[in-house]
């Protein structure tokens, strides 16, 4: 296992686990049986995330999306989150890390939105890793959300058009008070975004990773870490080794 050098550590990793089906298929079993191997390395990551010393992970976990697959699966996926927290939010508690939520809970049944309640709130003082699931999650729908209230505050003379900035919309996304992701790793080889923290990723380091979800593991995480470390941000301004040469 590699060492962490802890300037270089991101404050924020975000990752959209992709890969779970495939994983299934490639064994001749049923796509649910790669979304449960895909909840254990949910807990080996959180575990690895804490121990490295990122403070805020992110994990794409269903997108506003995914209600285009078959019921069946769907409801496979909301009963893994809610075993999950179920089975997992008194141990993630002791273990002081906070969770959040985001994404659209406006149609969430609610047994589901009653447990995500409870996990946000139990941990909420929490304050070594804050663990930020995006569940019924898609940026645009978010950012659709954000304009609605800004157009409806602008309506009822509460705000003025003019002092709207990027600020405020930060400000009023789900995302509001987490720090953009430094880097977000996908798995399963895809290499796209598929419509996860558009806004917030302006400035992310990408990684794309040939590993499926459920094989994803702290080395693989570490290894990332790694090559992270590796990468020069601008943030478009100039490298010190460009400033210097320029001068
Ligand atoms: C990721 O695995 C889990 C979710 C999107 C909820 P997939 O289910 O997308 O797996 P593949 O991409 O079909 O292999
Ligand atoms: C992205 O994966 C969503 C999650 C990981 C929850 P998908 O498997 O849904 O993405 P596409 O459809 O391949 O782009
Ligand atoms: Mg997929």
């Amino acid at each position: 296992m590699s060492t962490i050098d802890n300037r270089t550590v991101p404050e924020h990793v975000a990752i959209i686990m992709d890969g779970n089906g495939r994983w299934a298929n490639a064994r001749g079993m049923p796509r649910v049986v790669g979304h449960r191997k895909g909840v254990d390395a949910v807990r080996k990551t959180v575990r690895a995330a804490g121990d490295a010393g990122v403070r805020f992970l992110t994990l794409f976990a269903f997108s506003s999306e995914n209600w285009r697959r078959p019921q069946d699966e769907i409801n496979d996926l909301f009963g893994l989150l809610k075993t999950f927290i179920r089975r997992d939010l008194a141990e993630l508690h002791g273990e002081n890390v906070r969770i959040r939520i985001i994404g659209d809970r406006a149609n969430l049944d609610d047994d589901i939105l009653v447990l995500l309640l409870e996990a946000e709130e139990t941990t909420r003082a929490n304050t070594a890793l804050t663990l930020v699931i995006a569940f019924n999650y898609g940026s645009r729908d978010e950012i659709a959300r954000v304009v609605r209230g800004l157009a409806r505050d602008v309506e009822a003379g509460r705000l003025k058009a003019d002092a709207i900035d990027a600020a405020m919309i930060d400000g009023r996304l789900d995302t509001a008070g987490i720090p953009d992701p430094d880097l977000i790793i996908r798995t399963s080889g895809e290499e796209r975004l598929s419509n996860f923290l558009l806004w917030q990723a302006a400035y992310s380091e990408l990684m794309f990773v040939p590993d499926l979800w459920p094989d994803f593991n702290r080395d693989v995480f570490f290894a990332a870490l790694d090559r992270y470390a590796a990468r020069e941000r601008r943030f478009g301004g100039l490298s010190p080794k460009a400033l210097a040469a320029g001068s």
